[in-house]
């Protein structure tokens, strides 16, 4: 095994782990990826400022996401098909994210249901809701997620139609995979991947196969989100699932200082500013660069949050800087899951807690709530 220092170390080992289909699916964004390098990118260009000689004693990276305990500001992102990155992979991750203290958002579009992640944690997870054309299906998710005592919604505004992303398309991307040759050739390389998978009953859309009439089999995942999906999502929609919801409620995929503005009015918690990884609208701006004129427009009537490029906890760091109350990974834990499973996960979180605890000292604060911009050189 070999010695994981970074979050690149352990996606070099998914990416040799997990049949080529997820990886892919994870590891890529729309279109030409752009936006989903520039996600990355625009974190090097912002520099720290180094201190010196600052008593570095008695850190602490502890603050609160929408009025809830967190031991840094990160929360894993709602990512589809996490249940095929590793068996059972939504329960791992979560139990994962629940040992180091921060929140776990489980996807709609995961492999578990909301009910047996549930069951394998014992403190609430957050549920990501997307909205499809049968209304009373969305209602019965959001009162399954308020069974479950999920402890914040986060409903996602950006993917009403899907980006293109190629490599899916190609890779004939669907849960399970389809026993074609290419896939049986590729499923061969990947022998601990398959033995996890025969070792669980979980490798369908766990909260959809089964609760949506007629429902068995969703073929590929593009087809079924352009046949369920609604295209017509509006603010009236957000009115009305936040209150039949009625707790927390995180709006995710702003990118615009006037949506920004509607997201403050309909009364939401918190926002999350993103591209959704660079999945949806290739060109877009990056989440960094999108996330201070939000913050300066908003920041003062709404927890902003931001997700998009986050591979360190420098990042976190520098859009903490930037007024983010709190960061989501995504493709960061799946690269620890795929590699490792759980203890991947937990690895993923004590990296980025790590990065974040030190260049903090390093910058010559000892408390992440005391960290502005000033700690950015112009
Ligand atoms: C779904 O959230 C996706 O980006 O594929």
């Amino acid at each position: 095994m070999p010695v994981i220092t970074c979050i690149e170390d352990l996606r070099q080992l998914a990416q040799r782990r997990v049949p080529r289909m997820f990886y892919d699916y994870a590891d890529s964004g729309s279109w030409t990826e752009s936006t989903y390098r520039a996600n990355e990118s625009d974190f090097q260009a912002l520099k720290l400022r180094q201190r010196v000689a600052v008593n570095m004693e008695h850190r602490s990276t502890a603050t609160t996401m929408v009025g809830q305990q967190v031991a840094m500001p990160v929360a894993l992102a709602p990512t589809g098909l996490t249940g095929m990155q590793h068996a059972d992979g939504e329960i791992l991750a979560a139990q994962a994210a629940e040992a180091f203290g921060v929140p776990f958002t489980l996807s709609t579009m995961s492999i578990c249901s909301i009910e047996d992640v549930a069951a394998h944690t014992s403190s609430p997870f957050w549920f990501q809701l997307y909205v499809m054309k049968d209304r009373g299906f969305i209602a019965s998710l959001i009162d399954r997620a308020k069974a479950a005592r999920c402890s914040a919604l986060v409903l996602t505004l950006d993917l009403q139609i899907l980006g293109q992303r190629h490599k899916d398309l190609k890779n004939g991307l669907s849960a399970p995979p389809k026993p074609t040759l290419a896939n049986l050739i590729n499923l061969a390389t990947k022998p601990r991947w398959c033995l996890g998978m025969l070792g669980t009953p979980r490798r369908q859309f766990g909260n959809i196969v089964g609760h949506v009439k007629g429902v068995d089999d969703m073929g590929s995942l593009s087809d079924w989100t352009a046949k369920q999906f609604d295209p017509a999502l509006s603010w009236d929609d957000v009115a009305w699932i936040k209150e039949r919801w009625g707790g927390k409620l995180i709006l995710k995929g702003i990118q615009d200082v006037e949506d920004a503005r509607l997201a403050v009015q309909s009364g939401a918690d918190a926002l999350i500013v993103s591209n959704h990884g660079g999945r949806q609208l290739d060109g877009a701006e990056s989440s960094i660069r999108a996330l201070p004129a939000i913050v300066e427009a908003v920041g003062s009537e709404i927890e902003v949050h931001m997700d998009g490029g986050i591979r360190s906890g420098q990042d976190v760091l520098k859009a903490w800087a930037l007024g983010a109350r709190g960061c989501y990974i995504g493709r960061a834990f799946l690269y620890g899951l795929g590699a490792m499973g759980r203890p991947g996960v937990a690895k993923v979180l004590e990296i980025i807690h790590k990065e974040l605890d030190l260049s903090m000292a390093f910058c010559g604060r000892t408390r992440i709530t005391d960290v502005d911009k000033s700690i950015l050189l112009k």
